[in-house]
């Protein structure tokens, strides 16, 4: 039995149904169903004896004491976060009440299980912490990629308070011996993401012709990972990291925004050749920045293959093939995905991002 939080999610989700296919324990999912949440990407599972949801908060320290008590999971993965770098521009407060205050609450009931636990169930037992690349701060374009070395220097409301997690952590292990493990993780892409962020809202335009908004001059770089890799990676530090720890884990995939969506429109178009909106790149419109935007991250993801063998097993161009195709095979997901409070986020990300045809300077507004 493992307790996995945020397992509704995009990555929690394709963590869990990983888990079921890969593993023979159990797992309890808890998870609040923000926004972010959705039930749909379980469904597949929906039958599976091993699986167990349970709709609540992180930082419900009183429902996570009776988890604990009541299932005694031999780890904790914590995926729960509000997670979306825009969002975090716009209401930070949640960010700091889920990212720190709520990995806060779900540390101090952990310690207070592990404490009680005794003889191989308390050697055994880990509480891994999922974080993210962006911890790290903005890298130029001839900088080394971020190693577990790199100092942190995190520049959004998302990142500083996914550092400040990340810190609760390292002091958990440091201060009270916690068994604990923290993954730093590049821009994941694959089946169930919200298509808030780049790749899943690209797609989502492009199949029925909405502009494509890129923000700034579309040279900003990310190095990009399939989910089911980050799975895979997030199973092997589970199993054989080492306490304390921390994992870089990336795809050797550095790509600019511009290639990466030029990339799902040549693929659209080949999937769509008589649609309307062919070539789908001529629905590109650049859109002012996003407010103190990273300019480049890269991974270094030596650490995890020389210590633990994992390496990824799709490149950019399996992956994104992959992925664009299980979105074209699952548009009532994204139909139900995209009603109801989606719209309201759309107006207010975009709304006042007027948006020209081509690089900035030229003529063409574009309604976003
Ligand atoms: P997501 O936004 O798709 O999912 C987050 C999930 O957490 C949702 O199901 C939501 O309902 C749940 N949640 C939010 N607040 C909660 C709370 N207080 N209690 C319980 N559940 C709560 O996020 P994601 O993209 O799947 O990211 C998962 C984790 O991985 C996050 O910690 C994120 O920082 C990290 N990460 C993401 C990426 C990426 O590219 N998406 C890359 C590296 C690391
Ligand atoms: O690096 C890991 C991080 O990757 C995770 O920790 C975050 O949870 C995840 O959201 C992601 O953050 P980014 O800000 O890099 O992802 P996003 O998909 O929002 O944006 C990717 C790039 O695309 C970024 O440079 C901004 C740009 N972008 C994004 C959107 C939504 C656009 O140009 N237009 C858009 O409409």
């Amino acid at each position: 039995m493992i307790l996995v939080t945020g397992g509704a999610g995009f990555i929690g989700s394709n963590f869990v149904l990983d888990w079921m296919t890969h593993e023979t324990g159990s797992v309890v999912n808890l998870d609040k169903l923000t926004y972010a949440g959705n039930m749909e990407n379980l469904a597949g599972i929906k039958n599976e004896s091993r699986h167990l949801f349970v709709q609540g908060d992180i930082g419900d320290r009183a429902l996570v004491q009776r988890l604990l008590a009541e299932h005694r999971p031999r780890a904790v993965v914590n995926f729960a976060a509000e997670s979306h770098v825009d969002r975090s521009i716009h209401v930070p407060g949640e960010f700091v009440q889920t990212n720190v205050v709520g990995t806060f609450n779900l540390l101090e009931e952990v310690r207070a299980y592990w404490d009680a636990l005794e003889g191989s169930e308390k050697s055994a037992f880990r509480f891994l912490h999922v974080s993210t690349d962006e911890v790290y701060g903005s890298l130029g374009e001839q900088d080394a990629p971020f190693t577990e070395m790199t100092p942190y220097a995190p520049n959004s409301p998302y990142s500083a308070s996914k550092a400040a997690s990340d810190h609760l952590v390292r002091a958990y292990h440091h201060t009270y011996d916690l068994p604990t493990l923290t993954t730093n993780c590049s821009n994941n892409y694959g089946p169930y993401q919200f298509p808030e962020k780049l790749i899943a809202l690209m797609i989502l335009n492009a199949t029925r012709g909405r502009p494509l908004p890129i923000y700034g001059d579309g040279r900003n770089v990310r190095d990009w990972l399939y989910v089911g890799d980050h799975c895979a990676a997030i199973r092997v530090v589970l199993a054989r990291g080492k306490t304390g720890e921390v994992y870089n884990i990336g795809g050797w995939n550095e790509k600019t925004n511009l290639d990466v969506v030029h990339t799902v429109c040549t693929i659209l178009d080949e999937h769509h050749h008589d649609g309307v909106h062919v070539p789908h790149a001529s629905l590109i419109t650049y859109v002012k920045d996003r407010p103190g935007h990273d300019r480049r991250y890269a991974i270094d993801a030596r650490k995890i293959e020389r210590e633990l063998g994992w390496k990824p097993q799709e490149s950019f161009e399996t992956g994104i093939r992959k992925t664009v195709r299980w979105y074209l095979d699952n548009m009532t997901w994204v139909d139900n995905v995209a009603s109801g409070n989606y719209q309201n986020w759309l107006t207010q990300n975009y709304a006042n991002r007027a948006g020209s045809k081509s690089a900035a300077g030229s003529a063409g507004e574009a309604t976003l």
